[in-house]
């Protein structure tokens, strides 16, 4: 006789919120499941990058509860990026003073050394620190001291490091590791001295490296081919495909146009900033360097429609990607009237009277006017 094993879920609680989760889950994945303010910022870790997190402490939480089996808080906050959920486990994120308050210490240490080049940085309007010490940063620094200085750096044709804006996430380490052929760059030295660096002044230049690009968190690597030509608010971001012969490439991109000009291609994103999974083939969205940097032309590509841009970001303005236009026309959502009949305001209201004529008023009215 077979047993069937019941599969059991844990019931988490986050923010008051309870879901069921499968057991390994992390905290910050299961957040992300509720998702909106509930989800803690991530400023290391990156789904789709393997062993990435535990490195910015900016997704710390408080676990008020551990377990059913075991309901002492967690002495300390932890990093929910890192720690995985136990069945009855409470955690508070955006309900927690502690939280906000240790926040806003990580987003201070994250500030000590970068530099406040926004207005001439590629990075701006799509900076995650930026949004991350808008959202959950206090107002001034405390800082006296020098900041670390680092002369830009060419890492080959395509791309320019600044490392005086870079958080040591590791993110494009990981990338170069996981994505690319081959890797030449990895943070030498530790502590203060800790850099992004080439092996002897190296270029990045295989076939995936790019991506190095999209996974930086913060402007300080950015794409060459783009740099200083555009603000990103201004260009409009369409997705667009082709068929790529590169193999592991997923050749679905977001082109950022102006008029008919490709300002520059990156792979598309998730709402938590990821590259996301292509919907077509499964395959995880990094694009090789051929369609990032050599593919600059509409005509390369098979445009797909505006891109969808969260609402709340710079980028979005002016533009509205999820525009449904209804299939029912005025005339029969109107039973047989036309549209202009509902310009005629006298013909249909029954609050003014019909010689009243607003556009013939020689001041302004008032409500007895509209007294019929
Ligand atoms: S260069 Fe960018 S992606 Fe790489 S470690 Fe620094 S901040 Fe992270
Ligand atoms: S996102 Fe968890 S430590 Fe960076």
């Amino acid at each position: 006789m077979t047993e069937t094993i019941a599969h059991q879920l844990f019931n988490v609680t986050i923010d008051n919120i309870t879901i069921q989760v499968e057991p390994g889950t992390s905290i910050l994945q299961a957040a992300r499941l509720v998702g909106g303010e509930v989800a803690p910022p991530a400023m290391c870790y990156y789904e789709p990058l393997k062993d990435s997190g535990g490195k910015c402490r900016t997704c710390l939480v408080e676990v008020a509860q551990g377990s059913t089996k075991d309901p002492r808080p967690m002495p300390k906050l932890v990093a929910s990026c890192r720690t995985t959920v136990m069945d009855g486990m409470v955690v508070k994120n955006i309900t927690s003073e502690k939280v906000k308050a240790a926040r806003a210490g990580v987003v201070e240490f994250l500030l000590l050394n970068h530099p406040l080049d926004c207005p001439i940085c590629d990075q701006a309007g799509e900076c995650h620190l930026q949004d991350l010490s808008y959202e959950h940063g206090v107002e001034n620094s405390r800082n006296d001291f020098k900041k670390r200085i680092f002369e830009p750096v060419d890492l080959g044709p395509h791309i320019q490091l600044h490392m005086t804006r870079c958080i040591l996430c590791y993110r494009c380490v990981f990338t170069a590791d996981q994505v690319s052929t081959c890797r030449n760059h990895g943070v030498l030295d530790r502590g203060d001295h800790a850099q992004i660096a080439t092996f002897i002044q190296k270029n990045l230049d295989n076939d995936f490296i790019g991506n190095v690009i999209d996974v930086c968190p913060v402007g300080a690597l950015t794409d060459k081919t783009f740099r200083f030509k555009n603000r990103v608010w201004f260009t409009k971001p369409v997705n667009a495909h082709r068929a790529c012969e590169t193999p592991n490439c997923c050749g679905e991109t977001i082109l950022w146009l102006r008029g008919e000009e490709v300002f520059r291609v990156t792979a598309r994103k998730n709402e938590w900033g990821e590259i996301e999974k292509s919907n077509k083939t499964q395959k995880t969205g990094w694009i090789c360097d051929t369609c990032r940097f050599d593919k600059k032309n509409t005509a390369d590509w098979a445009i797909e429609g505006l891109a969808e841009i969260n609402r709340h970001s710079v980028i979005g303005q002016g533009k509205y990607s999820n525009l449904e236009i209804p299939e029912e026309t005025f005339e029969s959502v109107m039973h047989g009237s036309k549209p202009h009949h509902l310009l005629d305001i006298h013909e249909v209201s029954n609050v003014n009277s019909h010689p009243k004529d607003l556009s013939q008023a020689n001041r302004p009215m008032h409500s007895q006017d509209f007294v019929s």
